[in-house]
């Protein structure tokens, strides 16, 4: 029987191979046109991990050549036998080219550039793509890949899930413009997050809740929920939680979230369980939990425990964050205390044979709502811990 490991691996193997929707790459595209009508300007951008035979981002940059003003446009694919996924499907434009070799086809990437009209048309776009396979597979750590990157302004794609933080530290590297997408609680890996606290990384504008659709290939077994098979017999899947990370400059991070006072959250807020309970102290950190973005108290000048979804509203000049509590990223909002003499308790009152120290650098709160495992010591001293938290402070305004 598979073990959980081997699951855990074929599932991110499948969920390497998700492909973006043209509409998803082009809202996100024109919100930082609006914001700033060359962003794309002369630039150089690259599509790595992509098929650009059938890959909406090469379709949308290719067709969009003139009107983002691009000077290059470089996408290069990954040989389907390098692939952990494999379903070979070579398309017409690759099998009707003099370019097609059988030897090739399956083990080499592909590159496609586009810089010039090709077929004197007058105008730049699609139809003037140029290909060839490349010397290895298309693995972007490969060398041909890292010069691609290394002559790249911008870098754009939906990269593998599976390897993301390799993915966003060889843009980051190379100190690259990069609009990736990933799964909204990829701010909070360690290499992630001293990004997104230094203001060097942020999420893009144009998702901010909800999920997405993504293509998968035809043989993708279907096993989750949220799926559905278009008129061509093309199969898409529903994945929550997807965000655009970049550096590119957007005006809605500049927005200020509107708040209300802390008294007046007590007394409005829609959150009713926030009023029950008020805001309260952590046993193990000098801040208040505040479970709720929505719910900030705009009069709070001490440090405050948020939700993960506070990125999707973070204007950097309204908020400074001091860091994460579990993954080792708090070192300006130190933990207090520690829990290796308590141990776990399920709802029921049975134990789960876990010590307490897992919950050391959660952001933990006194007492049992009854609904989750808490901890306890031998004093009868109980606990609970909070989901994960963002520790914020409002920024005082000059
Ligand atoms: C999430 S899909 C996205 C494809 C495309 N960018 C899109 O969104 O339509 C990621 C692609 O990267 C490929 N890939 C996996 N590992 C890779 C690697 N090491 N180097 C380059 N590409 C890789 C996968 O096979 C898959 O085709």
């Amino acid at each position: 029987m598979a073990n959980n490991s081997n699951l855990g691996a074929a599932k991110a193997a499948k969920n390497d191979e998700f492909y973006t929707q043209y509409a998803d790459i082009q809202k996100e595209v024109n919100a930082y046109l609006e914001y700033n009508p060359d962003t794309f300007r002369d630039k150089t951008v690259l599509l790595p991990c992509d098929d650009p035979e059938w890959s909406n981002f090469t379709r949308f940059f290719a067709q969009n050549f003139e009107r983002l003003g691009l000077k290059r446009l470089i996408s290069t694919s990954y040989a389907v036998e390098s692939k952990k996924y494999k379903d070979y499907q070579p398309t017409l434009f690759e099998t009707e080219s003099p370019l097609f070799d059988l030897d090739k086809t399956r083990i080499k990437g592909k590159i496609f550039e586009l810089t010039r009209d090709t077929n004197g048309s007058g105008r730049i776009d699609i139809d003037d793509l140029e290909w060839h396979y490349l010397e290895g597979d298309g693995d972007f750590r490969s060398p041909e890949v890292c010069a691609l990157r290394d002559q790249a302004d911008i870098i754009v794609t939906n990269p593998p899930f599976s390897l993301f933080r390799p993915f966003l530290a060889w843009c980051v590297d190379a100190k690259k413009s990069i609009l990736i997408i990933g799964n909204m609680n990829a701010v909070t890996y360690r290499e992630v997050f001293p990004l997104i606290m230094e203001n060097k990384l942020w999420y893009g504008p144009s998702i901010s809740s909800g999920d997405r659709e993504f293509m998968v290939p035809d043989s993708y077994p279907i096993e989750a929920s949220g799926w559905r098979i278009d008129d061509k017999g093309k199969k898409y899947i529903r994945v929550k939680g997807v965000r655009w990370f970049t550096n590119l400059e957007h005006g809605r991070r500049h927005e200020p979230l509107k708040l209300m006072t802390m008294k007046d959250n007590l007394r409005f807020s829609k959150h009713k369980d926030l009023i029950n309970t008020g805001y309260r102290e952590y046993d193990n950190y000098q801040a208040i939990d505040v479970p709720y973005s929505d719910a900030i108290p705009s009069d709070y000048e001490g440090i405050m425990g948020v939700p993960i979804t506070f990125f999707d509203k973070y204007c950097p000049e309204q908020f400074t964050i001091l860091g994460a509590t579990q993954r080792g990223c708090h070192d300006a909002v130190q933990d207090t205390r520690k829990y290796d003499d308590y141990w776990e308790v399920k709802p029921d009152g049975t134990p789960t044979g876990s010590s307490g120290n897992k919950t050391n650098e959660n952001a933990n709160l006194l007492g049992n709502d009854g609904k989750k495992n808490y901890f306890i010591n031998k004093e009868g001293r109980i606990i609970q811990s909070a989901y994960q938290r963002i520790f914020i402070r409002k920024k005082q305004q000059s």
